[in-house]
């Protein structure tokens, strides 16, 4: 037996076929074109998001050795799709997690003195980054697709809710707790839609999909549009929570950090919505069909690996990502640089989407290797931050995937920085692995997460040497410097 994952990442779309014994049958990747139209905005064509699905998925299904039995979900949360309810058609482009257009909504709600309710219901914070801001922007300057949305022909949701819609042609409009818990929209506590938020937000209710739970079938697919396949759909949620199951953090204050893009650290809280006065979010983790939710704390950095590409595409400095470990390793340390990769504004714990990018230290000894590894140690000094205000305080170990993980260098900086032990399991690709695990648990695969944790494989444990606080402590006045440079 085996459990077809679908990750729709921000970048591309990754399927795996994993096996019952948490193996990786086989997989297939497709990129998809991100679009700019201008400074800050991001946006993603939903069709070009299903069409890699399909490349994915039937590229991994050729090479697979077993049949899948089920499907599970992943995908980029926050992004605001939207599409024709009847022919899937979507009549603009999607407004991508990264989009900072809403600042100034979120600057007049605010000003309005809706924060502190918003954040009591959602466990979130006005920042452009979530779903809701984004629709309001949709009413406010697309009205043609707005009038669609309030006729009832047009409806809403996360990348997760397409997808679902596309695979089931049509059949099932559904999200999940984790992904609705980044909408703005969906009440921690109360676990459905907030009537008084769709109304502060101006999205119809009608609109948005219907929340089921993280595992069990949810909907088959369509073989007359996916791949000529019937299955069972049986396992979704939001990437970074997939990612806290894919690492088997089942219990309260188990920690993960996915570093991609961006590098998002969750602990399990258990059935507790753990409030951070400090930057944190509370989001939820996963729900049974029985309606038990875990939920989880979380620190959401938006630029990461995306220093390490800019490095690449923007300043050509390195070839390839990977190569960055072989250059910042010709040098001991940073030679006093810090490179502060607020590109997109800062996120957690900061909150600063105004804040810019900024490199300090600059000699005329500084070399591209010092430039090189001051991105890699900012990637370290940036999770310190989130992990230092948990409310779990420093971690006892910290679970590490995503692709920046492949890099010893950087494990073994973020272990010495963080004063504790980063583990690295040996299938990275957690993401994928967490969707796997909740379609498998859903559908019969899987019986119990005691079972799923004994598929966890050690790849490497990196253990802490000698803390450099000085470096920290020039990094925290630089992070001071990005953000007063936006007021
Ligand atoms: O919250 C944004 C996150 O879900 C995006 O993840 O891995 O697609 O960059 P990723």
């Amino acid at each position: 037996m085996s459990v077809l994952a679908i990750d729709a990442g921000t970048t591309g779309v990754t399927a795996l076929v994993v096996t019952e014994d948490g193996r990786i049958d086989s997989k297939g990747y497709e990129e998809f074109a991100q679009h700019f139209p201008r400074p800050g905005q991001v946006e993603h064509n939903p069709e070009e998001i299903w069409q890699a699905t399909l490349a994915a998925c039937a590229s991994a299904l050729r090479r697979a050795a077993t049949a899948p039995s089920c499907v599970g979900i992943t995908n980029q949360r926050e992004t605001a799709v939207l599409w024709d309810r009847r022919t899937l058609a979507a009549p603009r482009r999607a407004i991508v997690w990264q989009d900072r257009r809403t600042s100034g909504i979120c600057q007049e709600l605010r000003e309005g003195g809706h924060e502190p309710r918003v954040s009591e219901l959602t466990g979130l914070r006005l920042d452009p980054y979530f779903t809701a801001t984004k629709l309001t922007w949709v009413a406010r300057h697309d009205p043609g697709v707005w009038e669609g949305v309030t006729s009832g022909r047009v409806v809403c949701g996360t990348v997760d809710s397409y997808l679902i819609a596309r695979l089931t042609g049509g059949a099932r409009h559904v999200t999940d707790p984790s992904n609705a818990s980044r909408t703005l929209l969906y009440g921690l506590e109360s676990g459905g839609w907030e009537p008084e938020l769709c109304a502060l937000f101006g999205v119809p209710e009608g609109a948005l999909p219907e929340i089921v739970p993280n595992h069990g079938v949810i909907g088959r697919t369509d073989p007359a549009a996916f791949l000529g396949l019937d299955l069972p759909i049986s396992g979704v949620a939001g990437d970074q929570q997939a990612a806290l199951f894919g690492q088997t953090c089942f219990d309260p204050g188990d920690v993960k950090c996915t570093y991609g893009t961006g590098s998002f650290i969750l602990a399990n809280t258990g059935g507790e919505i753990v409030r951070s006065e400090a930057g944190l979010l509370s989001t939820v983790a996963w729900q049974t069909p029985s309606g038990e939710r875990t939920y989880a704390l979380e620190g959401s950095i938006f630029v990461t690996g995306a220093a390490v590409q800019w490095l690449r595409d923007g300043l050509g400095l390195i070839g390839t990502a990977p190569e960055s470990e072989a250059v910042a390793r010709t040098v001991p340390d940073s030679g006093g640089v810090v490179f502060v990769p607020a590109l997109t504004g800062l996120g957690a714990p900061y909150w600063e989407p105004e804040a810019r990018g900024l490199i300090t230290g600059i000699t005329r000894g500084t070399t591209r290797a010092h430039l090189v590894r001051a991105t890699l140690e900012a990637i370290a000094f940036e999770v310190r931050d989130v992990v230092e205000v948990m409310a779990y305080g420093s971690v006892p170990v910290l679970k590490a995937d995503g692709g920046a993980s492949s890099n010893d260098l950087l494990m073994q900086v973020q272990a010495d920085q963080l004063g504790a032990p980063v583990e690295r399991p040996v299938i990275q690709e957690t993401t994928a692995l967490g969707a796997a695990f909740l379609a498998g648990l859903g559908s019969g695969v899987w019986g119990s997460t005691a079972e799923l944790r004994k598929t966890w494989q050690l790849d490497r444990r990196f253990e802490p040497g000698a803390r450099d606080d000085a470096a920290y402590g020039r990094w925290r006045e630089a992070v001071r410097l990005a953000s007063h440079g936006s007021s």
